[in-house]
């Protein structure tokens, strides 16, 4: 291990080589003897009826084993409502349900063959016709609204103080109005599936953030124990809240599995992805903020319009996108109100996409106080430091532990912020305009809970541990933070460490989502590696000067095993509010006749507690941050007003950054443990990067160009 600048260790991915080498199996990369392939068929229609699906074709093609609709697919029991934190199906209504269309893409079929050709061309083959009725996939088109109370058990509908009389009252006011459009998480593995039973228990392999989410949800739909299911993700490349869904394509490739009894695989299209595993929804953000002449917020009114499906009115779980989760804590305000109201839209139903809330809601509260700052000619900075807040105005709690004005000055300096001219369109270099923002970022600290065992066994070569959790490794650097924990915890090279997740044969975790497997997982294997050492201290037999080196050398041949848990935090307990902060500082470089932006520097300072690993933490900062820079100028996902499709539904044509779209970024962190949240004093950071990005950006753009874009993403047009 080598210690950076910021004082945390580093250490490289014990799973990199095995990743880079084909070693670590991925879902579809699984192949059990008898395999066969499913093909989903979806709607050509936003909404309306099936009158008619021949599958005639599709069964006589050759290869074919069993075309599965609404007509054959059986019972399937009472999917889980999500309510319970236990697992949680895409949609209230289970796949194939009826011959109602309620969106574009949706199910009506799937095709099994021996082969994934075959089952390609009987999918081809099948005719649909449809009774279609009317539709709206724009937010302006919507009839049907609802006021969500909550969503995730956050209240939707609030307000503080007395938000009328101080906007009445207020000597500076702002009201405008910010849009985001429907972005995707577009992880880079497809979602994929391979299911095989044996006799009445199930084995699923699957691409999943949440293999005991899965567990729940198909240990419901087809009547079994949850011990009768077994779900396995040891590796998943990307999901960004796509996979903890269970995904309808899982629910059916086990109900064919255990129709022609055999294994199934489905590997959906790129398509499929961006038209079926959930989105991040549309908003638009009336944002009102009253002031004092020195930019004090006296008042901030946070009203949003979003959406979700239609069909789903009702469903406990339904997710609407939580604008004002941050814009109620993170300053100093006295007075607040947030209002949420959600249209019905024929798309797919919208779900967790990376910083679900937050990062929308930056997007309009930090893009509003950099027009306050102008407004009142403050610097942005500065207008920030005068609304921190000492404490959450929210849940009326002291902060954990809060270091954001450190993340400024350090932010500042690392970017030299005080060189910064106050007026736009003042800094230039040849054809180009400069522009320099910033934004501050927030995420919230919670656990989900989670067990681990470690294990600790004498072999030839000296002792080594196994840590055991079903959480899985997304990308986030699992595998090596928890057998770095283990390593420092028994005292071992963290090369005599073995992780294994991913299973729900392992003992229980959550989901790796909310930024928090890390700070779920990690605590326990501490635990568990204290009782192994209590363990072996009375192995030594209380030998009090014995060296740990000794201690583990007693154990050849024996093994000693512990289990050890960390309870679920959400947000808030009876003492604290957890939450995580950041700054960004971004600059710009925008070619006026033609309008090209080019992010040419970013620093980003962080405080997210103590930081695990230097090495994964970077990575993670870094490309949540990148997925902030698609944010504000590449993503956004079209649907088409006239037939109701994505147009867009693929990567030639949704945009993500690419290496030319990345400069250099600067991430550092402050690393003050946050032990009120747990022993290891590490709070999540797997989302934070990007909550603040885009306004960061959209506000340096502003400064180049003294054009504010109010919707994103923020596209060349807007500025010639
Ligand atoms: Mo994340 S949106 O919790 O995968």
């Amino acid at each position: 291990m080598t210690t950076t600048q910021e004082n945390s260790p580093a250490h490289v991915r014990v799973d990199g080589r095995a990743k880079v080498t084909g070693q670590a199996l991925y879902t579809a990369d699984h192949h059990p003897p008898g395999l066969t392939h499913a093909v989903l068929v979806g709607a050509t229609v936003p909404s309306g009826r099936v009158t008619g699906l021949d599958t005639a074709a599709a069964s006589a093609a050759p290869g074919v084993l069993l075309v599965l609709t609404p007509a054959n697919r059986g019972r399937l029991g009472q999917l889980p409502d999500g309510t319970r934190y236990d697992g949680w199906p895409p949609e209230a209504r289970p796949p194939l349900a009826d011959d109602t269309i309620h969106r574009w893409g949706q199910y009506i079929a799937l095709v099994v063959a021996e082969t994934l050709e075959q089952a390609q061309y009987g999918a081809s083959l099948v005719r649909a016709r449809y009774e279609t009725a009317p539709f709206a996939t724009a937010l302006d088109d919507a009839t049907v609204v609802s006021r969500p109370e909550q969503v995730m058990g956050e209240p939707m509908q609030i307000s503080r103080g007395d938000p009328d009389t101080a906007w009445a009252d207020a000597p500076v006011r702002l009201d405008v109005t910010y849009t985001s459009p429907n972005n995707h998480p577009c992880a880079l593995e497809p979602h994929a599936t391979v299911a095989e039973w044996d006799g009445e228990t199930l084995l699923v392999h699957d691409s999943t953030q949440w293999v005991r989410g899965d567990q729940a949800v198909l240990s419901a739909a087809f009547g079994l124990a949850p011990e009768a299911v077994r779900v396995r993700a040891p590796y998943v490349g990307g999901m960004f809240g796509s996979k903890i869904a269970t995904g309808s394509h899982t629910i059916l490739a086990a109900l064919a599995a255990r129709r022609i009894g055999r294994p199934v695989k489905i590997v959906l299209t790129r398509k499929q992805v961006l038209t079926n595993v959930g989105h991040r929804s549309e908003t638009v953000q009336r944002m009102r903020v009253g002031a004092g002449p020195d930019g004090s917020l006296a008042v901030l009114r946070h009203d949003t319009r979003t959406h979700a499906a239609v069909n789903e009115d009702g469903n406990p779980s339904e997710f609407h996108e939580p604008t004002s989760t941050m814009s109620r804590l993170l300053y100093d305000v006295p007075a607040y109100s947030a209002t949420h109201e959600s249209a019905r839209l024929n798309v797919m139903a919208p779900g967790w996409m990376r910083a679900p809330g937050e990062a929308t809601c930056q997007w309009a509260l930090e893009s509003t106080l950099d027009e306050l700052a102008y407004e009142v000619g403050a610097d942005p900075l500065e207008l920030r430091r005068r609304n921190h807040a000492g404490r959450d105005p929210h849940h009326d709690l002291p902060w954990s532990s809060k270091h954001l004005l450190e993340c400024y000055e350090q932010g500042a300096r690392r970017f030299g912020w005080d060189r910064r001219p106050d007026a736009p369109r003042s800094l230039r270099d040849g054809p180009d305009l400069i522009g320099w923002g910033m934004a501050t970022a927030t995420y919230p600290g919670w656990r989900f809970g989670a067990t681990a065992r470690v294990r600790l066994s004498g072999t030839a070569g000296g002792p080594r541990a196994t840590v055991s959790t079903s959480g899985s490794e997304v990308g986030n650097g699992a595998y090596t933070m928890l057998a770095m924990t283990a390593a420092e915890g028994l005292g071992l090279p963290v090369e005599r460490v073995t992780v294994e997740l991913g299973d729900t044969g392992l003992p229980p975790s959550a989901q790796t989502g909310g930024s928090s497997l890390t700070v779920s997982t990690a605590p326990a294997v501490r635990d568990a590696c204290l009782d192994i050492r209590v363990q072996l201290a009375r192995l030594a037999g209380g030998r009090p000067n014995m060296a740990d080196g000794d201690l583990l050398a007693e154990v050849p041949g024996a093994t000693l095993t512990a289990e050890a848990s960390t309870s679920p935090l959400f947000l808030r307990d009876g003492e604290f509010a957890y939450q995580s902060f950041g700054a960004h500082f971004v600059e710009v470089r925008v070619r006026p006749e033609i309008g090209r932006i080019r992010v040419s520097r970013v620093v980003s300072v962080f405080d997210v507690g103590r930081v695990l690993n230097a090495t994964t933490a970077r990575s993670q900062f870094i490309g949540a941050i990148i997925f902030g820079i698609g944010q504000a100028l590449h993503e956004n996902l079209i649907y088409d007003p006239v037939h109701g499709l994505p147009v867009n539904a693929d990567l030639g044509g949704y945009l993500v950054p690419v290496n030319a779209d990345v400069p250099a970024i600067d991430v550092s962190w402050i690393g003050a443990p946050d032990l009120a949240f747990n022993p290891l004093g590490c709070r999540g950071l797997g989302e934070i990067g990007i909550t603040g990005m885009a306004p960061a950006i959209g506000n340096a753009v502003f400064h180049a160009t003294g054009v504010r874009v109010r919707s994103l993403p923020i596209s060349p047009a807007e500025l010639v």
